[in-house]
């Protein structure tokens, strides 16, 4: 076992700083935090290293409980809490230092960074690497930055309704707009043309029959013919990217038709519009045995469809904050010195997390896990939806699964409170969920929050995965109760 031995203070006061907190302090905490929101729980440890469950404390009654978290913390956590290989890498990692200026090289930085290049799908394969301390905004911010860099005349970007690339200014602009519940205007709107995404279960153009996040049979993809006008010179300027997941994630679990992809890659070549692929939900394993979705798409359906440049955050981390991005080595150009760093960008102990956890899910075959404990819940959770009208659509692979909530399965009318509670009645009953983003009118009314997320750390076991199911229907039943 790694040891350190304090200096200055004893064992026991630097270990309290973590172990718990009083009431005392919970309450100060509430009068000297910024936020106006929190969670209603403290969250106090894992059940066990590694564990996809945590112990948390009720914020009021201080009651303690166990809870499975379908949310992986904002779909982070891979591998759970607290996982024992990723931390005594880190621990190691600390011995030796913990911070290094934004031009340093160290082991740690170069290995991660030869590890992500390998990894990367398709002509990302051998790409270059950009690595930050912080998590997708910048990764996005980073890509932007990198095709404004490399366009030859193009200063403006394609994103698409529902896209979600971050919260820095700017990346506020990319995403689809909270701008009538945020009290500011954000950066760069005349940087974003927003265009409308793809999303079979409830098509613009009136095709009934695409479920489970496939394409309805009968359809002419006449969602890219109108997308295609905007890559042809619809905008107001010329533009240097599109920017797009290609499963989007925050606004509902709506994915791209590959064959989408395939036409939006012969015309942005063809235009000369770099791609920029937005995985920072779906990459690393989070859909299956494979390291990204568009990897995915090449080995199953044997299409090239990988972009120039690829982002990603979250489960990146191994449980630390970093965020990545990778561009085809096609491109010729790299940044100078200062045109993309911070302080902290290249975190020794981000990159060690990050590749200790990679090498983990590589040697315990966890995307293959993720693959089987995806099936095994989609399976049962279709066995329900026969049994409740109020389950609309099934969508993801692997362990990225989303469930759309409607008020009967002809109407598929939005079913936003029946999600909302279910969020609260699984706190009650021992299983977080998570929850899709809000849409809002220019007015500020929310139009629709309907879609509820199972997203666990990728190693549950089989039990976990049957005690998901159990509870899900087990909430749905209370809260369906809840809301007559
Ligand atoms: C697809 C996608 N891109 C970018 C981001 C922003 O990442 P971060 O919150 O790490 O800045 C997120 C966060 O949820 C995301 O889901």
């Amino acid at each position: 076992m790694v040891d350190f031995n304090p200096k200055v203070l004893n064992k026991e006061e630097l270990s309290a700083i973590s172990a718990g907190v009083n009431e005392e302090e919970l309450l100060l905490f509430d009068k000297h935090l910024l936020d106006n929101y929190y969670d209603s729980n403290v969250f106090i440890e894992a059940k066990e290293p590694g564990s996809p469950w945590v112990i948390v404390k009720d914020f009021k009654t201080g009651e303690q409980s166990e809870k499975l978290d379908c949310t992986a913390q904002y779909w982070s956590l891979a591998l759970g809490f607290a996982h024992p290989d990723v931390n005594y890498a880190v621990a190691e990692q600390m011995k030796r230092f913990t911070h290094i200026k934004s031009e340093g090289v160290f082991p740690s930085r170069a290995k991660f960074i030869n590890k992500l290049s390998e990894l990367c799908p398709g002509r990302l394969k051998g790409g270059r690497v950009k690595i930050n301390n912080e998590g997708g905004s910048l990764a996005v911010e980073a890509a932007v930055k990198f095709a404004l860099v490399a366009s030859k005349g193009g200063d403006h970007f394609l994103t698409f309704r529902g896209g979600y690339h971050g919260n820095t200014l700017a990346m506020i602009t990319a995403s689809q707009p909270f701008h009538t519940i945020t009290r500011f205007r954000p950066f760069g709107v005349d940087f974003f043309t927003r265009v409308p995404q793809p999303y079979c279960y409830r098509c613009l153009w009136n095709y009934k029959n695409g479920l489970y996040g496939k394409q309805d049979p009968e359809c002419n993809l006449e969602c890219f013919n109108l997308v295609k006008e905007y890559l042809m010179g619809l905008t107001s300027r010329k533009l240097a990217g599109v920017i797009l997941e290609p499963w989007q994630a925050a606004g509902g679990h709506v994915p791209f038709p590959p064959d989408f992809l395939v036409k939006l890659r012969e015309v942005c070549e063809q235009e000369k519009i770099f791609i920029i692929y937005d995985e920072s939900q779906t990459g690393v394993y989070r859909t299956g045995k494979y390291f990204t979705l568009t990897e995915k798409y090449e080995k199953e359906l044997g299409i090239d469809v990988s972009p120039d440049m690829m982002c990603f955050t979250k489960a990146i981390g191994g449980g630390f904050p970093l965020g990545a991005m990778i561009v085809s080595n096609k491109i010729k150009k790299r940044f100078g010195p200062t045109e993309d760093h911070t302080t902290f960008c290249n975190t020794p102990i981000g990159c060690t997390a990050g590749l200790a956890s990679i090498m983990v899910i590589e040697r315990a075959k966890i995307g293959e896990n993720c693959e089987e404990r995806g099936k095994q819940i989609t399976k049962q959770l279709k066995e329900l939806q026969e049994k409740y009208d109020v389950m609309g659509d099934i969508r993801g692979p692997g362990l990225f699964i989303g469930i759309e909530l409607v008020k009967d399965q002809k109407s598929r009318e939005h079913f936003t409170e029946l999600m909302e509670d279910m969020l609260h009645e699984g706190v009650r009953q021992n299983i977080l969920f998570g929850p899709s983003m809000p849409y809002l009118s220019g007015t500020g009314k929310l139009l629709k929050r309907n879609l509820i997320k199972i997203k666990p750390p990728l190693n549950i076991t089989e039990e976990d995965a049957d005690f998901i199911c159990d509870k899900f229907e087990s909430v749905l039943k209370t809260s369906l109760n809840n809301l007559k």
